[in-house]
């Protein structure tokens, strides 16, 4: 059983300027990431973690594409989600300020709409207490994200955002839980040389409280944010038969979605 109270975001706005002309109609993740649009992969990391309140912040441009497809597909399966448009692409800490009501006092998973995993976060979130619980990916090109230096006892010793020369092969994917605290450290960042709150400097504030740890992924992750990444994960759903990586309710509204689909299609003839 999931901790009380446990929140969960995915964060699917942006522009996704990398991934145009793939993006120039539709949202970055909308695109098929095999057989299903890339938003539930995200969604059943949440949904297997048991996180049963979800919120999804979306860009104004295709909000109503993901309202469509999400908007009563998990409702009769208790888990209830909600929507929010991020005017801008004001950094990814920006989340937490637009959730404050959503949050409402508690502790929140979030987790990108352009990630992909394949392990399982239900003791991570389970085991969660306090402060801010980051993860580690080794990488082959850890300069791509952000990164995270830590000791063999797994003490975070630093945190970059991109870092030309990395410190370590430790990449920080796109899940984090953090405590109630984040709402008010997300309001006191300053933007950084690119504009965005940064996600980093939330780390890195949770880091100096000495209330940062860090956890290793297991498994195959994503970060679907390139044309070669997205090829990519493509592949490996198709190979490893990702579908079964689904919890059985996600796979069922799939379905009662599509049924449902082709009968007001049937009926439109
Ligand atoms: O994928 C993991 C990496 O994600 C981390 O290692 C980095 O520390 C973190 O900064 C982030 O880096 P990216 O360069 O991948 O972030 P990107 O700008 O691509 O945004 C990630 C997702 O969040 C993407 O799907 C778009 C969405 N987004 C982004 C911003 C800046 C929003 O919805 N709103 C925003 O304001």
């Amino acid at each position: 059983m999931t901790k009380k109270g446990m929140k969960g975001i995915i964060l699917a706005g942006g522009t996704g300027t990398r991934l145009l002309p793939l993006t120039a109609v539709t949202s970055k993740q909308l695109l098929p990431v095999y057989d299903r649009p890339m938003i539930f992969y995200p969604l059943n990391t949440l949904i297997k973690a048991g996180i049963k309140d979800i919120l999804i912040i979306v860009a104004p441009d295709h909000s109503g594409h993901f309202l469509n497809l999400l908007g009563s597909m998990f409702e009769k399966f208790g888990v209830h989600i909600s929507f929010m448009v991020q005017k801008q692409t004001r950094g990814l800490a920006d989340a937490f300020i637009l959730a404050e009501d959503f949050i409402d006092g508690e502790s929140t998973t979030l987790i990108l709409g352009d990630n992909i995993f394949e392990d399982d976060f239900t003791e991570a979130i389970e085991t969660f207490e306090k402060g801010g619980r980051i993860f580690a990916k080794e990488v082959a090109d850890p300069e791509r994200f952000g990164v995270v230096e830590f000791s063999s006892d797994h003490q975070v010793l630093s945190i970059e955002e991109k870092p030309a020369h990395p410190k370590s092969s430790f990449a920080i994917p796109g899940i984090y839980i953090f405590d109630r605290a984040v709402v008010e450290i997300a309001k006191s960042l300053i933007p950084s040389a690119r504009g965005e709150l940064e996600i980093v400097d939330v780390h890195k504030n949770y880091l100096a409280k000495g209330l940062l740890d860090v956890r290793v992924v297991k498994g195959a992750w994503f970060d679907t944010g390139t044309h070669e990444s997205l090829f990519e994960a493509s592949q490996f759903v198709r190979e490893h038969h990702f579908a079964r990586n689904f919890h059985p309710m996600v796979n069922d509204a799939i379905q009662e979605f599509n049924a449902e689909f082709k009968k007001i299609v049937s009926l439109k003839k």
